[in-house]
């Protein structure tokens, strides 16, 4: 018997004051988005914005639905808008902002496992990491410079 251990950095930064301008303006544009997402049922706004390599930003809000399942996150809302749009384009950044409507959202927001998964799938097709910043509404920044290092042991087409 092995032990495998999976270890994964992140950058913590205490404050959006704290990253670098581009990264502070992406996170002003995923701030707006946020604010202008569809979520009566949870009244938790999430927005995404990613940096594409041709300059595009292409932004996500969380979409909900009567049908609970049928809403979508705003990760993969903006990620497969990316895809559809952009599809020979790789996504260079992904900078996210969560809030909850009834409470403080002071802790960073990581995406959700079901789109880590989807995000991971367009890392490995355009063979190039995607470097993700998440925060809440308020608070600390934290930086992963890749989805793997968020979904560690990834199931990918070369799984299959
Ligand atoms: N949500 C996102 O948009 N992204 C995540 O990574 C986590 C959850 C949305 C889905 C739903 O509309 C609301 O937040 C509450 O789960």
């Amino acid at each position: 018997m092995k032990v495998l251990t999976i270890t994964s950095k992140l950058e913590v930064y205490d404050d959006i004051q704290e990253v670098s301008k581009d990264i502070q303006d992406l996170m002003k544009i995923a701030i707006e988005t946020r604010d202008k997402a569809y979520a009566p049922y949870s009244n938790f706004k999430v927005g995404a914005a990613l940096l594409l390599e041709n300059g595009e930003i292409v932004e996500g809000s969380n979409q909900e639905n009567a049908s609970y399942p049928s809403g979508l996150c705003a990760e993969r809302t903006a990620v497969y808008f990316a895809g559809a749009k952009y599809p020979k384009t790789r996504i260079l950044k992904m900078v996210i902002s969560a809030k909850s409507m009834k409470h403080k959202t002071e802790a960073p927001v990581p995406p959700c496992g079901a789109c880590r998964q989807a995000l991971v799938e367009y890392e490995v097709k355009q063979e190039n990491p995607i470097e993700m910043y998440f925060m809440g509404g308020t608070g600390k920044v934290m930086k992963a410079n890749s989805v793997k290092d968020l979904l560690p042991l990834v199931f990918d087409s070369n799984c299959l």
